[in-house]
């Protein structure tokens, strides 16, 4: 059952008395809370098992509310808001004195977006407060793009879950930093770099081989399936001659795929195909909820078809990254 008003009106009350509700958004699920309420924000890093010095995004619904939650916004900031939100792009800035350290984590800083969702937005107003969110998920684990991944995951420990079918997107927001001239992009999503150049020049950063992210959450483990995962960087041949490898140590093998390439592995113990490779957006849609399957094949290893780093391409590539680090031996 989907959430009517009524229900958003109930979830918007908890939210307001200091409790906290998971619902769906564009991007993936999440679990708000407050942004008044220390207590409300510090259950979401336990819910999660969230690491402290990981800051949570603050969503607003209407642009004007930026001025509650930042301060020495510039310009190109408003520049940025009018042309993308709502819309999965969240904008660092310097912290207002109204963001609590338990969503801060700390930093000086504070990350907002506007989400384009219609259950989210309603939710954000009628609570009358901005809403503090990171994805409704155990910390590690893939995000969660149905309610019922949420109630798997944390069901018992929520206060409300909202259904709203699943999510649009699967995959979380581009966060750039606006508080350093130039900006930085900090985690890719669909909205690209090339995309936010057309407003303001951007500092080139990986946020992959840099020692120290500048977005605490880039140097977690994330994403990841407990079956031991691999991504391939070259062609199907070495796909094959992996399996191959593997099914000689009598292991059972599972590739993730395309609707393109899929033909490739007769040999595979398991096969999930993402997509079509000309449809990058509708691939990061399946990403998550595939994540979430393949355990239950019960494979020993799960090798995944790595794509080129271009467009929506440089964020597919860096959540599967995420998916295949630091895996059990
Ligand atoms: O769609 C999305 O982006 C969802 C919703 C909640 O907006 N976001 C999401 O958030 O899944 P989460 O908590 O998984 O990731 C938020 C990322 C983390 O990498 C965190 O470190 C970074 O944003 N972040 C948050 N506040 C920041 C800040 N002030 N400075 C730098 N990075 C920040
Ligand atoms: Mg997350």
């Amino acid at each position: 059952m989907t959430s009517d008003d009524h229900h958003i009106q109930h979830a918007a009350k908890i939210i307001a008395d200091w409790w906290v509700v998971a619902f769906p958004t564009e991007t993936v699920y999440w679990l708000g809370a407050n942004i008044h309420n220390a207590d409300a924000v510090r259950r979401i890093f336990e819910i999660k098992g969230r690491a402290s010095d990981n800051p949570l995004i603050v969503h607003i619904h209407d642009i004007a509310q930026l001025k509650e939650v930042a301060v020495d916004v510039p310009d190109y900031a408003y520049d940025l808001a009018q042309q993308f939100w709502p819309w999965p792009l969240a904008l660092v800035l310097h912290k207002s004195d109204r963001i609590i350290d338990a969503v801060s984590a700390g930093q000086p800083t504070v990350a907002v977006r506007m989400p384009d969702h219609d259950i989210a937005l309603s939710l954000i107003r009628q609570a009358g407060v901005p809403i503090a969110a990171p994805s409704a998920n155990l910390s590690g684990k893939p995000s969660p793009t149905t309610a019922s991944h949420v109630a798997h995951d944390i069901g018992d420990r929520v206060d409300a879950i909202l259904d709203g079918w699943a999510t649009q997107v699967g995959i979380e927001s581009t966060v750039i930093d606006l508080t350093i001239s130039p900006p930085v992009i900090l985690r890719p999503w669909s909205i690209t770099a090339e995309d936010i150049s057309t407003i303001i020049p951007l500092q080139h950063y990986n946020p992959w081989t840099t020692d120290t992210p500048k977005s605490p959450g880039m140097k977690y483990r994330h994403y990841a399936p407990d079956t031991q995962m691999v991504l391939i960087d070259h062609k199907h041949d070495d796909v094959t001659s992996m399996i191959q490898y593997y099914h000689q140590q009598w292991q059972r093998v599972g590739v993730i795929t395309t609707l393109e390439t899929q033909d490739h592995y007769p040999d595979a113990d398991h096969l999930w195909v993402l997509g079509s490779r000309k449809n990058l957006s509708s691939i990061s849609h399946h990403l998550f909820a595939t994540l979430r399957q393949v355990d239950a094949a019960w494979c020993d290893i799960i090798l995944c078809e790595s794509f080129e780093r271009v467009g929506v391409g440089v964020a597919l590539m860096d959540r599967l990254t995420k998916a295949c680090e630091g895996k059990k031996g």
